[in-house]
C-alpha cells in the first residue's frame, strides 16, 4: 500500500487477509455501535427461540466500520454457515440463481456492495427473500419457459455504503437495517487495545489515545495505524510505546493529529492560498492540487466535510474558519463566516 492511501477507509486484498485475524467473532467482542448491537442481538435471540431463520439484515454505512465482520457475526452466532459474494460479481440473475438454490437450509448469505448488483437479478432476489423461491427463465424468445424454483430457507445479510442508492421495494423486505455510525476516540481505544493484545503490542493508554484520536473514526484505519506503529517501534527498538512514540511515528507517515493526510492538507492550503478560501470549483481545486476531480471528491473531500474543515455550497467549496486554524493561517477580515455567510 502507497504511504498516500494510509487514511484510505477501504481496503485491499492483502490487508484484508490481516484484518481477518483481528476481526471480533461474536456480538459481545464487537466494541461499540451500541443500538446497532442490542437490536441485532434481538432478531438473532428471537429467531433462535422460534427456532427459524433470523429476518434478512441490511447493515449501512460507511467502509471499514464493521459491517463485513457483523455479517460473519451474524453466522458466527446462529451457528450457520456463511456464503459471500457482492453485487459486482453478480452479473446476471442465473448467477444470483446459481448461488441460492445451492443454500443448505438456514445459510447466512452475505451480499456485500448490494446496491452494486444488475436490475434483473435484484428482482429475483425479491422474490427468493420474500417467499424463498425463484423463477428461472429456461430457453431464449418465444420458446422461454419460466421455471418456479423452491429455495431453503436462508437469511439475507447486505451490506452497503449507499443505502440511498436502494430501491424501496429491496430495502423494505429486511426485516432489521443497522445504520453503521463512525466511532469515538474511546470505542476507538477499545479497538485498538483488543488489537494490540492480538498482535502482541506493548502501548500505553497514552499511546491508544494518540492512535484512536488520528483514525477517522474509523476501526479499519486505526488497525492500519496500529501496524505501522508497530514497524516504527520496531525498527527504532521501542518495545513499550509511549504517546510520543505514536506521535512521532504517525507525523511520519504524514498522519496529523486529526488525521489528515498529506492530499486533505494540500487540498485546504491550495483552497486558502490559491483561492482565498473558495468558493471554487471542485475540479478547479483539483487541478491545484494535482490530482483527479474524483480522488479529491471521494477520498479527501467526505472526511474534510465531516471535520467541519471545507464546505460544500452550490457555488463551490470554501475552507471554514476550523480549516484556517487546522493549517495556521490567520482568518482573513471579511471572511465569509463574519460576515453572515456566502
Ligand atoms: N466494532 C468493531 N470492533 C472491533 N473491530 C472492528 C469493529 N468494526 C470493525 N473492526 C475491524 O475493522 C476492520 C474492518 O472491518 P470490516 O467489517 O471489514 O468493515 P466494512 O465491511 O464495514 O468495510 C476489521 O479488521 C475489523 O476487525
Ligand atoms: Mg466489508
Amino acid at each position: 500500500m502507497a504511504d498516500r492511501d494510509i487514511v484510505q477507509p477501504t481496503a485491499d486484498p492483502e490487508e484484508r487477509a490481516l484484518e481477518g485475524a483481528l476481526r471480533p467473532k461474536t456480538l459481545g467482542d464487537f466494541v461499540g455501535q451500541e443500538r446497532v448491537r442490542e437490536q441485532l442481538g434481538l432478531v438473532l435471540k428471537a429467531a433462535q427461540i422460534r427456532e427459524r431463520t433470523a429476518d434478512h439484515v441490511l447493515l449501512s454505512g460507511p467502509p471499514g466500520l464493521g459491517k463485513t465482520t457483523l455479517a460473519m457475526i451474524v453466522a458466527q452466532e446462529m451457528g450457520a454457515p456463511l456464503r459471500i459474494t457482492s453485487g459486482p460479481a453478480i452479473q446476471h440473475s442465473g448467477d444470483l440463481a446459481a448461488i441460492l438454490s445451492s443454500l443448505v437450509p438456514g445459510e447466512i448469505l452475505f451480499l456485500d456492495e448490494i446496491h452494486r448488483m444488475s436490475r434483473p437479478a435484484e428482482e429475483m432476489l425479491y422474490m427468493a427473500m420474500e417467499d424463498f423461491r425463484v423463477d428461472v427463465i429456461v430457453g431464449k424468445g418465444a420458446g422461454a419457459t419460466s421455471i418456479p424454483l423452491e429455495l431453503p430457507p436462508f437469511t439475507l445479510v447486505g451490506a452497503t455504503t449507499r443505502a440511498g442508492l436502494l430501491p424501496g421495494p429491496l430495502r423494505d423486505r429486511f426485516g432489521f437495517t443497522g445504520q453503521l455510525e463512525f466511532y469515538s476516540e474511546a470505542e476507538l481505544e477499545l479497538v485498538l487495545r483488543r488489537s494490540a493484545l492480538l498482535i502482541d503490542l506493548a502501548v500505553s493508554g497514552q499511546g491508544f489515545s494518540e492512535i484512536a484520536r488520528r483514525s477517522r473514526g474509523t476501526p479499519r484505519i486505526a488497525n492500519r495505524l496500529l501496524r505501522r506503529v508497530r514497524d516504527w517501534a520496531l525498527v527504532h527498538g521501542v518495545t513499550n510505546i509511549e504517546q510520543s512514540h505514536a506521535a512521532t511515528a504517525l507525523t511520519m507517515y504524514e498522519v496529523d493529529e486529526r488525521g489528515l493526510d498529506r492530499l486533505d492538507r494540500s487540498v485546504l492550503l491550495a483552497l486558502i492560498d490559491k483561492f482565498g478560501g473558495g468558493p471554487v470549483g471542485l475540479s478547479t481545486l483539483a487541478i491545484a492540487v494535482g490530482e483527479e476531480t474524483e480522488t479529491v471528491e471521494t477520498v479527501a473531500e467526505p472526511y474534510l466535510v465531516r471535520e467541519g474543515l471545507l464546505g460544500r455550497t452550490p457555488r463551490g467549496r470554501v475552507a471554514t474558519p476550523a480549516a484556517y486554524a487546522h493549517v495556521g493561517r490567520p482568518l482573513p477580515e471579511g471572511h465569509w463566516s463574519s460576515t453572515g455567510g456566502l
